[in-house]
């Protein structure tokens, strides 16, 4: 059999964006991929074998060695801080990481606590502003917690921005830039480094300029 590189993708939506940069690449993927509930796919005439994973656990998954690459945000591998290289900047699924709250209103001063799916960024980032937070893990709808009380401030993604304007918060301080990254395990990297390098040239004809 054919060697086969395998490539963890992130469900969700990130997916479609990174199906779509795959197939103007001019990789074959099967309709499969658009309304298929698998999570492992393989397309053989490629080489590929896919796991669809929740985009938190992309980097983990390459981490092991399980995935040989991953797509995965910017924002992931700021929090994780996995041992895997980064290959490439796909350009796709553009978003950033804002300090966000309810309008006209200071932190705490005393206890001042920011509620967040990104504890690590964000401890990072109120420390190098010299402030000193409490941080409340989230695992979603964090636009919610100063809303009701559980938080001074949120560190969170700004795509449309429509979440934060639709639950009348507004953005305080913009942290980061946001796009999705190829990622790579440095083992997979030499043992497969035809097939990466491929995938490699392939993308990046195609990821358009504008990246970082
Ligand atoms: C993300 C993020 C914001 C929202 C931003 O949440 O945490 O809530 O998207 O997008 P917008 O600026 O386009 O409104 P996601 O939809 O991933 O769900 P979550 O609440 O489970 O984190």
């Amino acid at each position: 059999m054919n060697e086969l590189l395998t490539i963890a993708m992130p469900k969700g939506r990130i997916f479609e964006e990174a199906l779509e940069l795959l197939r103007e690449a001019g990789y074959n993927l099967p309709p499969e991929f658009d309304d298929s509930r698998k999570l492992i796919i393989d397309v053989p005439d490629e080489q590929f074998r896919f796991f669809l994973a929740k985009p938190m656990d992309v980097a983990t998954y390459v981490e092991h060695g399980v995935a040989d690459v991953g797509i995965a945000g910017k924002d992931v591998l700021l929090e994780e801080e996995r041992d895997v290289y980064e290959l490439l900047d796909l350009n796709i699924s553009r978003c950033y990481l804002a300090v966000a709250g309810l309008p006209d209103t200071k932190m705490n001063d005393v206890a001042p606590r920011v509620a967040t799916k990104y504890p690590n960024v964000a401890e990072a980032y109120f420390r190098e502003q010299g402030e000193q937070v409490e941080i409340i893990k989230l695992n979603g709808s964090i636009e919610l917690a100063p809303i009701i009380g559980l938080s001074d401030r949120i560190v969170d993604i700004v795509s449309t921005g429509r979440t934060m304007k639709e639950n009348g918060l507004v953005e305080y301080e913009r942290i980061v830039d946001v796009t999705s990254r190829l990622i790579v395990n440095p083992a997979s990297y030499r043992m497969k480094a035809g097939l990466i390098d491929e995938l490699v040239t392939r993308l990046h004809e195609v990821v358009s300029e504008g990246g970082n």
